[in-house]
């Protein structure tokens, strides 16, 4: 059996953002141009995914209208003749079929996923959370579904996670079955990193049986005073053989503040528009960065004067 529907939570009130998230859902923050949000869906359509839900809240509302038709820009885009952009614009809205449903109050991941439960049925679905991005050539989804369809039990991505940021994740105890391939043993959500029974968190990324909604609800309230996904996973583990991968790619996250500076970051230099430019303007905080007592504005002024002079002499020269 394989995985066509997907879950994509993003109803998490965004803390680490604010004052931006006061108004804006963490998931729109762009990476250049293009939100966070768009990279998860198209990971999902990568991954063979049809049909995607999305769990909003409250001030989510820009997700719902990015995703939708905008008839105002493409008539505008339109009777300017610019049709690049009427493309991009109209890309957007036809990406795949997108439904949304609220969930009222953040009470956590766990309660996030079980809103999706009467949408997604009797069925395997995919988890992406809305803050990730993940790169690679095979999207991290597409390798999950592949081992699900190989084993039929809900399966994990995992990472190294260092040690100073275990408490952050779901830590997982796993068998190790091949180099990338681990079955679970246990799962502490946000460990202290003395506690934390392995180097290996659960990031962004899962596949689940149906049975997790069971699980879910059964496991109830937990750390923080919100519903975990971890514990659900944990409950499933008691009758299902779950599965942990070391996916292939590159993991962004963008719900980080310092996670968000590296995407963009990196996007910038994959862009070939932008490369150049970018990589000068990083070479020059370097510079000047090992020259603290040069200022970089000193060190900018400092260049072009010299190029100005250069290009004096040149001209007496040439006189
Ligand atoms: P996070 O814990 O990173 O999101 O959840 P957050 O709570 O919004 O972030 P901070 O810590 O306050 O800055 C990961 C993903 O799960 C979603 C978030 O929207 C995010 O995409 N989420 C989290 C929900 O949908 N509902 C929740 O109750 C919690």
């Amino acid at each position: 059996m394989t995985v066509k529907k997907a879950l994509i939570p993003a109803a998490g009130l965004g803390t680490r953002f604010l004052p931006a998230t006061k108004s804006m859902p963490k998931e729109m923050l762009p990476i250049i141009d293009t939100p966070v949000i768009h990279y998860v869906v198209e990971e999902a359509i990568a991954s063979g995914i049809e049909d995607i839900i999305i769990v909003t809240g409250r001030g989510k509302r820009a997700i719902e209208d990015y995703f939708d038709d905008s008839p105002e820009l493409e008539m505008h885009l339109a009777k300017r003749h610019n049709t690049e952009l009427l493309k991009l614009v109209r890309d957007v809205s036809s990406l795949v079929d997108i439904h949304y449903i609220r969930q009222k109050e953040p009470h956590g991941l766990g309660d996030a996923v079980l809103r999706g439960e009467n949408h997604i049925g009797d069925e395997p679905f995919a988890v992406l959370l809305g803050d990730d991005i993940i790169v690679n050539d095979k999207p991290c989804t597409a390798q999950l579904i592949e081992h699900f369809e190989k084993y039929g039990m809900s399966t994990l991505a995992v990472e190294e996670i260092p040690y100073e940021k275990l408490s952050s994740y779901g830590i997982i105890k796993g068998k190790p079955l091949n180099e990338s391939l681990f079955t679970l043993e246990d799962i502490v959500e946000k460990p202290a990193p003395e506690n934390a029974p392995s180097n290996l968190g659960a990031i962004g990324r899962y596949v689940f049986t149906p049975e997790i909604f069971d699980c879910i609800k059964e496991a109830g309230t937990g750390v923080g005073n919100e519903i975990q996904l971890t514990d659900g996973i944990r409950l499933l583990n008691n009758t299902q053989t779950i599965y942990a991968c070391k996916f292939k790619g590159k993991r962004f996250d963008t719900g980080d503040r310092l996670g968000y500076v590296k995407s963009i970051v990196d996007f910038a230099l994959e862009n070939e528009t932008l490369r150049e430019d970018v990589l000068e303007y990083l070479k020059e905080i370097l510079e000047a960065d090992e020259n603290p007592k040069q200022g970089k504005t000193d060190m900018i002024i400092e260049s072009l004067v010299d190029k100005n002079t250069t290009q004096e002499y040149e001209k007496l020269g040439e006189e």
